[in-house]
């Protein structure tokens, strides 16, 4: 996997550092509440994990499988509802963490979707936003890093379902996805 990797973005290191303020935060914002972790699956499972871990207030944990329709690197504007929460969000404060802000389709189609059925707030963390391709006006209220526009991998991140298990954040050689 290494050698498909152009350049380093992010260092475990530093993503490590990053999530141990971002929880601080949280904590901070949360405090006396128990918020329900909302993660996106699959891409922000590495980030989730240890989000909730650096984290001290309770928290309970739920997923959502989205696709967004169209492989390779772009998506494509369209998203379907592969896998919902278990259970009801009436009345809760949600925290939906995900990967990467990209066009943001994604996020705000999930953002509508959850508003609807009533919960008490909702908001987004996310651990990178590549704010430069933004087409849907939305931001994330936590957010990690700023990514250039540069196609990357790991930390959950994939291409193809590969190289979610890098222990960094990379920006994928173009000779991989243009070939
Ligand atoms: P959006 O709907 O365009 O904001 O897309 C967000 C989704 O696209 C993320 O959850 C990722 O799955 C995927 N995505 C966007 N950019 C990248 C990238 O650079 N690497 C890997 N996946 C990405
Ligand atoms: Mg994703």
């Amino acid at each position: 996997m290494h050698q498909d990797v152009e350049s380093i973005m992010f260092t475990k290191e530093q993503i490590a550092a990053r999530i141990g303020e971002l929880a601080a935060q949280l904590d901070k914002e949360y405090a006396g509440k128990t918020p329900l972790m909302v993660g996106i699956l699959k891409g922000s499972v590495m980030f989730y994990a240890d989000l909730l871990r650096a984290m001290t207030i309770p928290v309970e944990m739920d997923f959502m499988a989205i696709s967004s329709y169209g492989a390779g690197s772009k998506s494509s504007g369209e998203v379907k509802l592969i896998k919902d929460l278990d259970r009801k969000i009436e009345g809760r404060d949600v925290i939906i963490v995900e990967d990467i802000i990209d066009s943001g389709y994604t996020l705000s189609y999930l953002k509508r979707m959850l508003y609807s059925r009533k919960p008490s707030s909702v908001k987004i963390c996310a651990l990178l936003d590549k704010y430069s391709r933004r087409v849907v006006p939305i931001e994330a209220d936590y957010k990690g890093f700023d990514c250039e526009d540069e196609f990357v991998v790991g930390f959950g991140l994939d291409y193809a379902e590969r190289y979610r298990n890098l222990p960094y954040i990379g920006i994928l050689k173009r000779s991989v996805y243009e070939k």
